[in-house]
């Protein structure tokens, strides 16, 4: 992905700014869904572990070299499970109705660069 670096291309027009925005925005969001999602899940396979169970997915089991501890998921890592579940949520809404804002208000690109089975993107007016 190409990002311009604010600062190093002199003097930039309001478009080029509005670009330069989107693009540290698109950086930013990425980053934070995929690394919440990323915890979300170490958190529920470090569950899983202190549950005493094995890693299960499809017809594979895979043991994990976790001490149970019970006392550990229900008194600390289910609440920090929910918590980043809600903190998704909270953020996918916001993220779906600025999607919306961009596309019905801004008559912008947006919206559409987000379809990954299209092939250019762009960003702006155009
Ligand atoms: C590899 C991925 C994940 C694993 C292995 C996992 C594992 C678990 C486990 C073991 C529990 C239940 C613990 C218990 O009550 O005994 C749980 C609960 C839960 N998980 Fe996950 N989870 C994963 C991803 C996610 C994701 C992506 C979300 C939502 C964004 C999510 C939302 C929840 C919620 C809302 C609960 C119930 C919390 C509560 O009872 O307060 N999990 N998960």
């Amino acid at each position: 992905m190409h990002v311009n670096f604010p600062g190093l291309h002199g003097r930039q027009s309001g478009s080029e700014t509005r670009k330069i925005h989107q693009q540290w925005a698109r950086v930013v969001v990425h980053l934070t869904f995929y690394g919440l999602i990323f915890l979300e899940c170490a958190l529920g396979i470090w569950m899983i572990g202190l549950l005493g169970k094995d890693l299960t997915i499809g017809i594979w089991h895979f043991p994990l070299s976790i001490t149970p501890d019970l006392q550990l998921v229900y008194s600390n890592v289910l609440q920090w499970h929910a918590a980043v579940a809600l903190s998704l949520a909270v953020l996918i809404g916001i993220h779906s109705l600025a999607a919306l804002y961009h596309y019905y208000a801004l008559h912008d690109q947006l919206l559409n660069n987000m379809n990954i089975f299209r092939r250019s993107h762009s960003v702006g007016n155009t």
